[in-house]
């Protein structure tokens, strides 16, 4: 029996997520595009995967300008995915597998082409403060806001005469939070959601829905962010939505919350917070950027840890963390922080035995189980994403950009596009990696002759028999639960951390036989190797090297390990340490609860 109070424990804590990119799974009708009967025709494949829920990135009708988050009606599935009965006949084949099922909810913008944009700008009375129009000359901006995907924040009107805000592309609006009937007809379309049976939702970029009034510029150096990042009532309107549709502790609330620092953090899910579960921080996946995201220099490990650890200290108490490294809007993680030539598979497990064993829900993004990595992108025909397309325009076409040809750019978009991650799923060595009969709709990377699910799934030593084992591990409360303290933290290649867990004294079973009164704890070292040396690890002195129990490995590892633990390149190890009353750590198992 661990000690782990009843009120401490949620589902979503206990669980791994499975993030599915629909676009990109699996096409069932040939036309290059994933669909929801593909994804149905391989629920057995994730709950192969043992993950808890799976996490649907939008699927609703949208003209696609930013694959889907641009949504143009809420409540329809898009033709090119399928239609309802599709999206609940995935819903019964996931919980009737008890895997539950997260929706992306978008309402920070809607897409220009939704019914409530098209009255907005017509001035139909109850739309007309549905976004943030503002009418100033045709050619003077409101302000010098950037839009994320670069270019001014702001577009003209001419049907309304009036300036537009849209934080990302053009076609994307801002919803005007500031309007209670705003707010109410979101509320609306959640709460219909919930009673269609899903577990949750993931809000994309949910703190960035309340912008400073007057829209005051940014200033120098500033993309305006610091007025709509965290906004003045972003708490209240985050506040009021769990108040009024998700105060049901069994439904997962995920924010998506760029720029937040762990302060922020704690007021969006912390005990006296808004009421979000958890978040998903960018520190972590944006500590490499240099000026701009395309120039990123190569991550540096010390800092690295720095960040994670101070997320795992500044939540232990208070909150929860997310663990990823990878989703559809970062470039391959094992392209980014492993070495994803000579060392793929093992530094993919590294990565995943990290995202698996800190504390917090891990994330796993489609593809990763498998080790995909980055792709190589030719031409700029290649490139389908908005946000990389708009890069390479500044970068090659504009008077003032810096490069003279796509060449120039070819790495920078290679190493941090978002199109890294939305290449199909590599089901087999078949043409597209089995994703379609059709032309794709983004090329397949081309090591889907070697990195496939099929190859892997007969290989016992792949990346995803591994994740398996991961999903395993975290079946202890120890490694859900346990509190984390960094080791080693100015160790340049090495990741070696503890998790530790107080477990309750249990008379009654007899295994409480501990001389001492110190309360009984039970405790996971792990141990990563992120680079291609070889590198050593001593066990700290408070831990008996006897005790160590391997619990998994990537590699070969001594039957008894020494005070010295040596480590092969990108070498991965969990050991755990028994019960100091005699039990042993598998005791705790929540299989066995
Ligand atoms: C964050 C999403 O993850 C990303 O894919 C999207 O482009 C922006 N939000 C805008 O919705």
């Amino acid at each position: 029996m661990s000690g782990v109070a009843d009120d401490e424990r949620a589902w979503w804590k206990e669980a791994t997520v499975y993030q599915v990119y629909p676009k990109s799974f699996d096409d069932s009708d040939g036309d290059g595009v994933g669909d929801l009967p593909g994804l149905i025709d391989r629920v057995d494949y994730i709950d192969e995967l043992d993950v808890d829920a799976v996490w649907l990135n939008p699927v609703y009708e949208s003209p696609q300008a930013d694959n889907g988050y641009d949504i143009a009606d809420y409540r329809a599935i898009d033709d090119a995915y399928g239609d309802m009965s599709d999206w609940e006949q995935l819903r019964d084949e996931l919980h009737e597998r008890g895997v539950r099922l997260i929706m992306d909810l978008v309402v920070n913008h809607t897409s220009d082409e939704h019914e409530w944009f098209q009255r907005s700008r017509r001035e139909v009375r109850e739309y007309a403060d549905y976004y943030h129009w503002v009418e100033s000359e045709p050619d003077e901006p409101p302000n010098d806001w950037e839009s994320v995907f670069g270019g001014p924040a702001w577009s003209w009107d001419d049907e309304r005469e009036a300036w537009y805000l849209h934080l990302f592309d053009e076609k994307q609006p801002d919803l005007n939070w500031a309007n209670p009937d705003v707010r109410e007809s979101v509320y609306d379309m959640m709460a219909w959601w919930l009673s269609k049976g899903i577990d949750g939702f993931r809000m994309d970029v949910i703190n960035l829905v309340s912008k400073a009034e007057g829209y005051p510029d940014g200033g120098p150096d500033s993309d305006g962010a610091e007025h709509f990042m965290n906004g003045p009532r972003v708490h209240e309107y985050v506040g009021e939505m769990v108040d009024e549709v998700l105060d049901d502790e069994a439904v997962l609330a995920v924010g998506e919350t760029p720029g937040v620092s762990v302060d922020d953090a704690r007021r969006y899910v912390g005990e006296d917070g808004d009421g979000l579960s958890l978040l998903f921080q960018f520190e972590h996946v944006t500590f490499d950027h240099g000026e701009h995201k395309f120039d990123a220099d190569e991550p540096d490990l010390v800092e690295f840890k720095e960040i994670l650890a101070k997320w795992q200290d500044g939540l232990a108490d208070d909150g929860w963390n997310s663990l990823y490294l990878n989703n559809h809007d970062q470039p391959r993680m094992v392209s980014r922080f492993g070495n994803d030539e000579a060392y793929r598979r093992k530094s993919a497990k590294l990565l995943g035995t990290l995202t698996h064993t800190l504390g917090g829900t891990p994330f796993v993004y489609q593809g990763e189980e498998i080790g995909m990595t980055n792709a190589p992108f030719e031409s700029r025909e290649d490139l389908r994403d908005v946000e990389v397309r708009n890069y390479v325009e500044s970068a090659v076409d504009d008077d003032d950009g810096h490069a003279d040809s796509y060449e120039d750019v070819r790495e920078a978009v290679e190493a941090m596009g978002r199109d890294n991650a939305r290449t199909p799923m590599q089901w087999a060595d078949d043409d597209h990696a089995g994703f379609t009969d059709g032309e794709p709709w983004i090329d397949a990377n081309p090591n889907y002759t070697e990195v496939n699910v099929e190859r892997a799934r007969a290989d016992p030593d792949s990346v995803l028999q591994y994740y398996r084992d991961l999903a395993a591990l975290r079946d202890r409360d120890l490694l859900v639960y346990g509190d984390f303290e960094l080791l080693v933290p100015d160790h340049p290649n090495l990741f070696a951390y503890t998790r530790t867990l107080a477990r309750e004294r249990d008379d009654e079973s007899g295994t409480a036989a501990n001389a001492t009164d110190a309360p009984a704890r039970e405790r996971a070292l792990v141990v990563l190797n992120f680079d291609d040396e070889p590198t050593s690890f001593e066990v700290p002195p408070d831990m008996t090297v006897d005790g160590l129990e391997l619990a998994l490995a990537n590699g070969e590892v001594p039957a008894v390990p020494g005070r010295t633990l040596d480590l092969g390149p990108w070498e991965a190890r969990v050991y755990l340490t028994p019960a100091l009353d005699g039990s042993t750590t598998d005791a705790t198992t929540r299989t066995d609860r």
